[in-house]
């Protein structure tokens, strides 16, 4: 299986923060948004990803992850000129795809948790479409999932105004190698983007669609606001300050899976220690 990240999009609910900068570059306490949903497609197993950017900001990217080859994994470029929607990313990511199946991460979105892990798909010969469904407080701005009372799927609507259920679909889905050509047959939704709700109804439609329950074993942010942006950074500090561990470290995840060797590890380290983020990667070794 292939990963796609989507980091494009202008950012605009973050001007005048990113007026010079690609929202997925910015901070969540000690590591750049992207290191979250880069972890989360490593962590599935995901060893090759697409990064899809807006066109001003693809080189900041590039030396930031360079080509992946330093944590194992092979990482490319590639340009959205315009957000035209999140499932623009199949069509732009066809030729990198080259007729496997697709994780798509949006560059905004941080998973942490065990629940989250063990509800990952097996993605060896990945058929059909796996999303998640998540309970919030405020399902209107997201993908929204319906079920009926024994837990099947019924329906998938992208920010309704009148919300059929609590559960919000979070930005990481699963597909199989058909997923480009269901991409390519979608229609624009009225504000104009192709969405990635409908590639997942087109599942649903077909009966190929698996949704896994997130519970509060998993913590979902959609890093999209100022305020979600600063809940995610102090979570993320929280957590980290008091198990001493990292979450979404990517260099600590390609070790864990045998991507890198520790000299590696260590020579990754090296030049990372002045900021503590160095000596942690060190300290695994150590441990
Ligand atoms: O966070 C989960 C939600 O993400 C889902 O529940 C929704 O179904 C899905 O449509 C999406 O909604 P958002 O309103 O949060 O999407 P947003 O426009 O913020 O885009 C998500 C990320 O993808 C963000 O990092 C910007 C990037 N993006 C977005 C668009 C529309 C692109 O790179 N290109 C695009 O064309």
């Amino acid at each position: 299986m292939k990963g796609i990240i989507l980091a494009g999009g202008t950012g605009s609910r973050l001007w005048p923060i990113t007026l010079g900068n690609s929202k997925q570059l910015i901070p969540i306490y000690d590591k750049p948004m992207v290191y979250y949903p880069l972890s989360t497609l490593m962590t599935a197993g995901v060893r090759e990803a697409l990064i899809i950017t807006a066109p001003e900001h693809a080189d900041l990217f590039r030396s930031l992850l360079g080509d992946g080859s330093a944590w194992g994994m092979r990482i490319e470029f590639a340009i959205q000129p315009s957000p035209d929607g999140l499932a623009q990313a199949f069509i732009i990511g066809e030729s990198f795809a080259a007729g496997d199946s697709v994780a798509l991460a949006l560059g905004d979105n941080i998973f942490h948790g065990s629940g989250f892990e063990s509800a990952l798909p097996d993605t060896k010969n990945f058929e059909g479409g796996h999303i998640f469904a998540y309970p919030v407080p405020d399902p209107e701005r997201y993908g929204v999932i319906e079920f009926d009372d024994d837990g099947t799927a019924l329906s998938i609507e992208e920010k309704p105004h009148k919300p059929k259920s609590r559960f919000a679909i979070p930005g990481v889905y699963f597909y199989g190698p058909d997923v480009v050509d269901v991409a390519k047959g979608i229609k624009p939704s009225q504000r104009g983007e192709l969405e990635i709700t409908s590639v997942s109804e087109h599942y649903l439609r077909e009966g190929r669609l698996r949704v896994s329950v997130l519970d509060a074993g998993t913590m979902w942010f959609d890093t999209g606001t100022i305020d979600s942006m600063m809940d995610a950074s102090e979570y993320v500090r929280a957590v980290e300050r008091r198990t001493g561990a990292k979450i979404a470290c990517p260099e600590e995840i390609a070790w864990r899976q045998g991507w890198i060797t520790s000299d590696q590890l260590a020579t990754i380290a090296g030049p990372l220690k002045k900021s503590g983020y160095g000596s942690y990667l060190l300290g695994l070794l150590e441990s």
